[in-house]
C-alpha cells in the first residue's frame, strides 16, 4: 500500500493471496498488520476503529494492541484480558513511500528505489505474469518493473490479489514536475486498458 493513503487513526483490508489482513495506523503513526478476526466472534477487525493507539472491534468493541494482546473488554470493565486473547500480528514497515507486510520473519529489509517515489497504485484485471511479460516493460534485478510513460521513466511493483487480478504500484522519478505526473497518471489508464483488452482477446481465442 502507499504510505499516503493510509493516514494516522485508519485500518484498511490488505487483501493478501493468504486472505485478508487488517493494516492500521495508530494516532502517533505506528503501523500493525493484524489478522483480520477477532478472537471474540470472528468480525472482521478492518471494519472497526483505531483509538489511539490501539484497535477497536466494531461489534462488542474490544480492543487489541499492536503487539496484538485483548487491552480491554468493554463488558466487562473490571476484568484484566488474560494474556492468551490475542490476535495474529506480522511484520510490517515502512520504506520510499510504501508500506511492506511480511506474514513470515522477513529475509531482509524491503527493496530501495532511489530516486524514485511513488505515484499511485491501480488494479488491474490481469495476472501479476501477463504484466511482466508485456512488451512495453523490462525485469530489473531488484524484481520492479520498468516503463517508460509519456515520457518518463517509471517503475511498477506488481502483488497478485486473491481474485487473480494484480494491484500495480507505480512509481515516478522524484523530480518529475505536477504536469508529468498528471501524464504518467494518463498514460497508465491506457496501459491497464491494453492489458485487459490483450487478456480479453487471449480468453476468446
Ligand atoms: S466480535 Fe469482536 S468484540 Fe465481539
Amino acid at each position: 500500500m502507499l504510505s499516503a493513503d493510509l493516514p494516522p487513526m485508519t485500518v484498511v483490508p490488505a487483501l493478501m493471496p493468504q486472505g485478508p489482513f487488517a493494516l492500521w495506523r495508530s494516532e502517533s503513526g505506528i503501523l500493525s498488520l493484524q489478522a483480520d478476526r477477532c478472537p471474540h466472534r470472528g468480525m472482521r477487525l478492518s471494519h472497526g476503529f483505531v483509538r489511539g493507539e490501539a484497535l477497536s472491534c466494531i461489534y462488542h468493541g474490544w480492543r487489541y494492541a499492536q503487539n496484538g494482546r485483548c487491552l480491554k473488554i468493554p463488558a466487562h470493565p473490571r476484568l484484566e484480558p488474560p494474556e492468551a486473547i490475542r490476535v495474529e500480528t506480522y511484520a510490517v514497515t515502512e520504506s520510499g513511500g510504501l508500506i511492506w507486510g511480511c506474514l513470515e520473519t522477513p529475509a531482509g529489509a524491503p527493496p530501495n528505489f532511489d530516486g524514485f517515489a511513488p505515484l499511485r497504485m491501480m488494479s488491474v484485471k490481469v495476472s501479476p505474469q501477463m504484466i511482466a511479460t508485456s512488451d512495453e516493460v523490462d525485469r530489473r534485478a531488484d524484481g520492479a518493473l520498468a516503463i517508460e510513460l509519456a515520457g518518463q521513466h517509471c517503475l511498477f511493483l506488481a502483488r497478485a490479489q486473491p481474485d487473480g487480478s494484480t494491484l500495480l504500484f507505480c512509481l515516478i522519478e522524484e523530480a518529475a514536475a505536477p504536469e508529468a505526473r498528471i501524464a504518467v497518471s494518463r498514460a497508465l489508464e491506457l496501459f491497464r486498458c491494453r492489458l485487459e483488452a490483450d487478456d480479453l482477446q487471449k480468453e476468446a481465442l
